[in-house]
């Protein structure tokens, strides 16, 4: 520890925290630091990095932040969340889970033994070695990037940053977001990045649902906003994660997260084209790209659907589009994708009607039963789904929707709440058509496909039908 900092030191807290504690929200380190002092504190915090002593905060326990909460937690890291939602925070500290990837005895064990719990503060920042921030990053009406998460949470930081802290951006954003954001309003605390702190970028890229590949063995890239920061941020990734992929700076990491979504915006975009097209053509897509999929190299899969959903792949590649801008560069793919993906719901209101057409049934005389408001097969994630958009366009049709999702028993959009209903003989029977808009695998297709006059396949879900493939017209 170097002497301007110990002077620094609140004796009684220092005493209490140890070398931890080096000052509260209005003290301030100044002055010059010699290469060896910084190379002593980055010594200290990769030593606590690399025997597990290290105190560990994550800000914002959702989809990302609790699952990485509980890796660290697993080695013996000591974890402490900082969670807004009060009802979430007090979830956690009663061992009770409410992210599917996170095994329950997992996080039952880790808070029974103090390893994990939850505040709703920034008090205990100063006891943190490392923090990492895992909040939303969504976008305002005008598709424009909203950072009012990152900003908060990066203002609390300030206030209670001490000498020796690492603090890593888990949260998807466009490049130059940790160096141009963050960075400023962490140095005005009067501590220098590099020097007293340091600060890198490490996108999540958990895949809710996916059992083969986790927070452990999922490759994550990591970017300091220096060598320094690089070096401890490496350091503390490689304890949990099977492989780190250091790249140049937090800007490199940023660009990385953000192609990937865009990556999968667009291809999704061009099978959702194919379909549109396919429609015109009469032919059937899914014939095609399964068929497409089978040449062993040059390709990889990607189906159309209903529409995109998620905190992700319908946000994520407007980060890049809005910084693009300011190097006056037209992100042409990314446009062009978003409109065709926003697109589909209105596809599936038109594929809608001409099955009410051929039932002989208006859209205001019909009950419609939507298969799934999640944005993906077997979550309970309805963020962003395009089932709440084709709802709400039947809706404005006049025809009464109804829906069963098994892993949402009700949500709300707009102020209206709606409820899942059982799928019962009486219900199937009562409604003049369903729409599969997410494939549930929990869902007995051949026996809805049996019971209701016709059924709308948005997600080719009826693949395996036993019979009744008349009653069934595909996206
Ligand atoms: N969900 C995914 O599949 C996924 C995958 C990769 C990356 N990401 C990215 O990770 C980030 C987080 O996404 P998520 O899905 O975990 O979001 P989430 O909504 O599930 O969780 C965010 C949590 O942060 C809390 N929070 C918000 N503001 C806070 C504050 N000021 N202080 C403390 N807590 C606060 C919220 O209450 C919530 O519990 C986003 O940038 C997202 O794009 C998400």
């Amino acid at each position: 520890m170097s002497q301007s900092s110990q002077r620094r030191t609140t004796p009684d807290l220092g005493a209490r925290l140890g070398h931890k504690y080096l000052g509260g929200p209005h003290l301030r380190i100044v002055g010059e630091h010699s290469e060896a002092e910084v190379q002593q504190r980055i010594g200290d915090l990769l030593a606590r990095i690399q025997n597990h002593t290290a105190t560990v905060g994550v800000v914002g326990m959702g989809y990302v932040g609790l699952p990485f909460a509980v890796e660290k937690g697993k080695v013996g890291f000591h974890v402490i969340g900082i969670e807004q939602n009060p009802s979430r925070a007090a979830s956690i500290n009663r061992g009770e889970n409410y992210i599917p990837d996170v095994k329950d005895e997992e996080l039952r064990d880790l808070v029974k033994n103090g390893n994990l719990r939850v505040v709703c503060d920034y008090r205990e920042v100063p006891q943190m070695d490392v923090v990492v921030i895992c909040v939303p990053t969504p976008l305002t009406k005008n598709l424009n990037p909203d950072l009012c998460y990152v900003e908060s949470v990066t203002r609390e930081l300030a206030k209670y940053l001490r000498p020796g802290q690492l603090i890593s951006l888990e949260s998807t954003t466009y490049p130059g977001t940790t160096q141009e954001i963050m960075l400023p309003i962490l140095e005005a605390s009067g501590l220098k990045a590099e020097v007293d702190f340091f600060v890198s970028h490490s996108p999540e890229r958990v895949d809710p649902g996916n059992s083969r590949y986790t927070t452990k063995n999922t490759n994550k890239v990591v970017g300091g906003i220096g060598p320094n920061s690089q070096q401890v941020a490496v350091a503390f990734y490689q304890q949990t994660i099977d492989h780190v992929v250091p790249v140049s700076s937090a800007n490199a990491a940023e660009m990385v997260k953000v192609f990937e979504n865009t990556f999968r915006a667009v291809n999704i975009a061009l099978v959702n084209e194919l379909a549109l097209l396919c429609d015109k053509m009469n032919l059937n897509v899914w014939e095609v790209l399964d068929a497409a999929f089978t040449k062993p190299f040059g390709i990889m899969p990607f189906y159309p659907g209903p529409g995109v959903g998620g905190h992700c792949i319908p946000l994520d590649p407007h980060y890049l589009e809005w910084k693009a801008r300011e190097y006056n560069f037209n992100t042409r793919f990314i446009a062009l994708a978003g409109e065709i993906n926003r697109r589909m719901p209105e596809f599936v209101r038109e594929k809608t009607h001409r099955v009410l057409n051929m039932l002989g049934v208006s859209p205001s005389k019909s009950k419609i039963l939507l298969l799934g408001v999640s944005y993906k097969r077997d979550l309970g994630d309805w963020r962003e789904s395009p089932s709440l958009e084709v709802i709400k366009l039947l809706q404005a049709d006049g025809a009464e929707v109804v829906y069963h999702d098994p892993y949402v028993p009700t949500f709300e959009e707009h102020g209206v709440v709606m409820e899942s209903v059982a799928l019962t003989d009486e219900l199937l029977e009562s409604c003049t058509m369903c729409i599969i808009a997410t494939d549930h695998q929990a869902v007995d297709y051949d026996n809805v496909v049996g019971k209701v006059p016709h059924t709308l396949d948005t997600r080719n879900a009826t693949k395996r039908l036993k019979g009744g493939r008349e009653k069934v017209t595909l996206l």
